[in-house]
């Protein structure tokens, strides 16, 4: 039977998503930063973290696909590109969670093409159990070791997106 264990509550997303947004505001202060969400994951993040920050700001999206129900399957697809020009722009890429850092290693390399000022990356969570390659995380919400998370933009078998917190799914 699946099992939905509660790990991070509603209230404690708002807290980190604002103390999240106070640091870019702060270090983005005189530069040009675009927020570019990684779709489908990090619509939710994004929503919320877009509007703590304090500073102006563009915001694109981006599509990758890589997960068959809890599996990474690896090579990772471009399913969107962005729309806005990105040369000379402050890159800060919004990501709901890095597991392996294939999906990020390879936006990381695929941005850098693009001559921004700077690429770097703000997850909501840190999952540090299965990393394969290497990813300096910026800013991140929360760092969790191990398990498989879904709700607040996380899906498995694009469910559980719509709970307003985080949960451990045990099947
Ligand atoms: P990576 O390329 O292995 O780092 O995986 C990144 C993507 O896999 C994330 O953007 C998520 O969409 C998905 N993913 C990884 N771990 C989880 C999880 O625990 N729950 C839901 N999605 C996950
Ligand atoms: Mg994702």
């Amino acid at each position: 039977m699946t099992k939905l264990i509660p790990i991070i509550s509603a209230e404690e997303i708002k807290r980190e998503i604002q103390n999240v947004a106070k640091l870019i505001s702060r270090d983005y202060m005189d530069k040009k930063l675009i927020l570019v969400g990684i779709l489908k994951g990090s619509f939710i993040f994004l929503s919320d973290l877009t509007r703590q920050i304090t500073i102006d700001h563009e915001i694109d999206l981006i599509g990758t696909s890589s997960y068959s129900g809890t599996q990474s399957c690896g090579a990772v697809n471009f399913t969107k590109m962005p729309d806005i020009e990105l040369e000379g722009k402050d890159i800060l890429i919004v990501e709901d969670i890095v597991d392996t850092g294939t999906t990020l290693t390879a936006l990381m390399r695929y941005f850098s093409t693009l001559k921004p000022a700077s690429v770097k990356i703000c997850a909501l969570i840190n999952k540090n159990e299965r990393r394969e390659l290497p990813i300096d995380v910026h800013y991140s919400c929360f760092n969790i070791d191990k398990g498989f998370i879904v709700g607040y933009g996380l899906d498995y078998n694009e469910k559980y997106r719509n709970l307003p917190a985080i949960f451990d799914l045990k099947l």
